[in-house]
């Protein structure tokens, strides 16, 4: 998994994906998650989406101040947006001490293996302010080869208490669609419920 192979999933991720019912309801949960941490947050709140693909426009309104680091050029570049940042999120992020209020990373931990998604806790910590936030979402099941690892929100959280978060919390909810037709976040070909986990945590 590279670069390369989500410069060309972009334009479908910018239009059609996911498809159908699962689509409004994914959306729907992300936003509720999102809007949640943020009305906790003091406005103005500056927000670093990490992964952050190429439609976050639908989870944080349009157009919104936020930082987006993808690895790939194709999906910063295919909605206007106000600050991009082409980054590995495996790596040290381009970004300083104690920049933002609030870190997303929705449906990016499944394509991070479990070391990486440790170096990527502490990245989290280090780039949030005091007080600042992070909300990651993500499904347990994994459903093409790009998904090497499974997102579990109670490791997750242990992880995220070992890199120094605070108020850690999580939980894994159960999305009934219908009409459901595979997408890139995962599905299946016909109406079933699907599981899709969040944990929240804050900075001391
Ligand atoms: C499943 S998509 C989710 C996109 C977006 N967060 C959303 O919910 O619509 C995963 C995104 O993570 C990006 N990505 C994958 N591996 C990455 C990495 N190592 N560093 C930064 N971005 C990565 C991909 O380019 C893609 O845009």
């Amino acid at each position: 998994m590279n670069a390369k192979y989500w410069d060309t999933c972009a334009f479908d991720w910018s239009s059609h994906y996911p498809f159908g019912d699962a689509k409004q309801q994914i959306f729907n949960f992300v936003k509720i998650n999102i809007d949640k941490v943020i009305s906790m947050l003091n406005a103005p709140c500056h927000i670093l989406d990490i992964g952050a693909g190429a439609n976050n426009r639908e989870y944080f309104g349009f157009p919104s101040d936020v930082c987006c680091i993808d690895i790939s050029h194709s999906m910063l570049y295919m909605q206007p947006r106000t600050k991009r940042i082409q980054a590995d999120a495996r790596a040290k992020l381009p970004i300083g001490d104690r920049s933002f209020d609030l870190i997303t990373a929705l449906f990016l931990i499944r394509y991070i293996n479990s070391d990486q998604t440790k170096t990527l806790l502490l990245e989290m910590f280090r780039v949030l302010k005091p007080k600042g936030c992070l909300v990651v979402i993500d499904l347990p099941a994994n459903q093409n080869p790009q998904q090497i690892s499974k997102f579990d929100p109670l490791s997750f959280q242990k992880l995220a208490k070992k890199s120094g978060f605070k108020q850690v919390s999580g939980s894994m909810s159960t999305l009934t669609v219908n009409k459901y037709v595979s997408s890139g976040f995962g599905g299946s070909d016909y109406s079933a419920d699907f599981q899709i986990g969040v944990v929240t945590a804050q900075k001391y």
